[in-house]
This record gives C-alpha cells, structure tokens and sequence, in this order.
C-alpha cells in the first residue's frame, strides 16, 4: 500500500517526436554545413520537426497520454499539470492550460515552467514539492519544445543543433520507502544570460517590425561558451548533488543527461570518471530538445530496458539563464514495486 511516507517517485514515462525528420544532409542544402561537420562536433545525425500547425501543447498531450498509460493511471488521477518549455503555444496563457483542456482535467492545477534546457529537472523539483506536501497526489510533468519555430535557419551555428519533441513523466507516492526520488538540486547565474537568449518578444524588447527585420525573435548563442559552462556546471551540480546523499559516481547505474552535444557528454564522463556506457544517449535521433531532451530519453531507456528496478539513476541538465540541475533516485518501475534485496 502507497503510504504518505513513501518518497515521490516517477511512476509512468511517455515521449513523442514529431513525424518529419531532418537529416545532416537536409541540413547542408539549407546552410554551408555538412554531415561530417554536425557529427563530428555534435554528435547529432537527425532531428525531428514538427509540422507547421503542430504546437508545443499538440506534442505534450501526446506524450502525456502515453505516460499515463505506462502509469497505469487514467487523466481524472492527475491533480496538476506542469509543462516545462522554452517554446509555449502563445506568451499568454500557459501551454499547460491548453494541455489540461485537451486531456479534459478542467479545474486542475496547471501552470509553465521556464528554465529552458534545465527545466524538466526544475519541474522535478516543484513537482515533486506539490505531491510532497500531499497538496496534489499526481502530477503530470511534461517538458516540450517546438524549437524549430525560434530557430533562425540561416545561422548555421545554430540551426543545426536543436530539433522538437516532448516528454512526459507521472509523479506520485512511490511503492515503498526505499524507491524514489533521491534529491533534486538546481542553479542559476542570470550574469550569463545573454550567452543563451532569444532578445525579442519580451516586455524590454517588444515584437515590431524592426526585432523582425533585426532578426531578434530568434535564438542567439555563443556556443563556445556554453560548452564549457555547461561541462563545469553539469558536474559541480552532479558531485553536489551526490556528496549531499552519501553516494560517489561509482554507485550509478544509468546517466541520462541534457542531450545536447556527445562532445559535452564525453567530457563530462571522463570528468566524473563515469564510463559511457553508464550513460544513456538519443541525441543522434533527436539533437537538443531543450526541456524535453531529458524526459524524451528516460522514456526510449525505459522503454529499451536499461532502467531497470532499484537503479540508482542521476540526471543532470544546463540551458540558458544560465541555468542547471541535477536529479537523483532509485528506480521503481512502473507501479510495479520491486524491493532492492531482489535486485
Ligand atoms: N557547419 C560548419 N561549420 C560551422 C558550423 C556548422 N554548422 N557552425 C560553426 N561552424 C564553424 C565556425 O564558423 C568556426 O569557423 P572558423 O573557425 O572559421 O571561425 C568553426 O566552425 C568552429 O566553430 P566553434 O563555434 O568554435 O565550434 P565548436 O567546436 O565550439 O562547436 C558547437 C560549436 C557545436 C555549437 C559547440 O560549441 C557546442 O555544442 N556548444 C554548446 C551548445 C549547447 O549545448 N547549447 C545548448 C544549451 S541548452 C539550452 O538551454 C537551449
């Protein structure tokens, strides 16, 4: 019996990727890139585009259906809704309220987070807060991004990068007392925000036909410098995070980070001496999907079999703001409680 003293913990996954797909190749007849250039910095080999009526909300709701189904729960379970996204629907009102409407959970609680590629360990955190409290039973967590809508496509730098999808997770009361979430940390340095930022759109710089003609609407990066904040800050939360719970990083099972770049993800490892096989990596299929990347992936490693019952997993997250973010915790599967001396 699920008791209020069990730890918060993920009790369904699901993920969606839109139909069309966008190649290296694709890519090079767009921008002077190639495929040897994007693979080899990146790692990244296709992505997934939405189509041009597709949303952010279309793609949660698809991934969010799936996740409760793996649940084992029905919508009417689920007591809040929070969509993590750099990329809503519109600026007013928040994508979760179109998702709460298509999924038919009138009156729930549904709200935005924004913490860009960090957001679905931010959510984690608040989510995983509100059914601690016992304010809300279950939570439905989705990250999903239509980044090919702010993405400017003769910018090479960029362009080739990112790509849409979404992913959606159930929190409630774990099985027992010793599956769950572990600890969530989370971070900031808004000193660095225009290393990562889209200028336009906001109350500082409205949308006018000069931000459109300037180009300010979409997102600008210096990717040089990301990378290695992200490297540093991926694995300061990660050792934190670890050391705050009595763990080293040979205790890990399974590594899912952000999905941004193989390069980042290598050097990460070698950093926290993680091999990589520990790792679980998609971004070849997907590229960044920003708040959905991790979501996306915890979902294709369940599904893949290689979380598996009692694994002590560590996902860890970077994005603009900056912004970064670690989660631990102790598998439990889907409804499905398997003690840990089993294992
Ligand atoms: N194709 C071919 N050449 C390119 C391309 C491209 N697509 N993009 C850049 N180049 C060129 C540059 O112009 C430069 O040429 P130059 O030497 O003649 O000036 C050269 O390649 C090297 O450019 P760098 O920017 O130094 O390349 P780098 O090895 O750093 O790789 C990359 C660039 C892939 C962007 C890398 O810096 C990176 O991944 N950074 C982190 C980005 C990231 O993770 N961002 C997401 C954070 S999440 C979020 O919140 C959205």
């Amino acid at each position: 019996m699920t008791t209020a003293s069990h730890p918060v913990t993920i009790l369904g996954t699901g993920s969606y990727a839109p139909e069309r797909v966008m190649t290296n190749e694709d890519l090079s007849q767009m921008v002077d890139t190639s495929d040897e250039w994007i693979t080899t910095r990146t790692g990244i080999r296709e992505r997934h585009i939405a189509a041009d009526g597709e949303t952010a909300s279309d793609m949660a709701v698809r991934a969010a259906r799936l996740a409760l189904d793996s649940a084992g729960l029905t919508a009417d379970a689920i007591d809040a809704v929070i969509v993590c996204t750099m990329t809503p629907d519109q600026p007013c009102p928040a994508t979760a309220c179109f998702v709460q409407e298509k999924l038919g959970l009138e009156g729930k609680t549904a709200f935005d987070l924004t913490a860009a590629c960090s957001g679905f360990i931010y959510g984690l955190q608040v989510a995983s807060a509100l059914v601690h409290a016992g304010t809300h039973r279950h939570v439905l967590l989705i990250g999903a991004e239509k980044l090919s809508a702010i993405i400017d496509w003769t910018d090479r730098s960029t362009c080739v990068l990112f790509g849409d999808g979404a992913g959606a997770v159930v929190l409630g009361r774990g099985p027992d007392h010793r599956h769950g979430i572990i600890g969530v940390r989370t971070g900031a340095n808004g000193a660095q925000a225009e290393l990562l930022h889209v200028p336009g759109g906001g109350c500082r710089i409205p949308a006018s036909e000069q931000t459109v003609r300037d180009r300010l609407h979409f997102l600008k990066m210096n990717g040089r410098e990301v990378f290695k904040h992200a490297v540093r800050g991926m694995e300061q939360v990660a050792r934190d995070l670890l050391d705050e719970h009595g763990y080293v990083a040979g205790d890990l099972d399974l590594v899912i980070p952000h999905q941004a770049n193989l390069r980042i993800i290598d050097t990460l490892g070698s950093r926290l001496e993680i091999p990589p096989e520990r790792f679980f990596n998609n971004l070849e299929r997907y590229g960044n999907t920003s708040a959905a990347s991790i979501p996306l992936a915890l979902d294709e490693a369940v599904r893949a079999g290689r979380v598996r019952p009692g694994d002590l997993i560590l996902m860890l997250a970077f994005g603009a703001g900056l912004t970064w973010g670690a989660s631990l915790l102790r598998w439990s599967g889907n409804n499905q409680p398997v003690p840990l001396s089993e294992n």
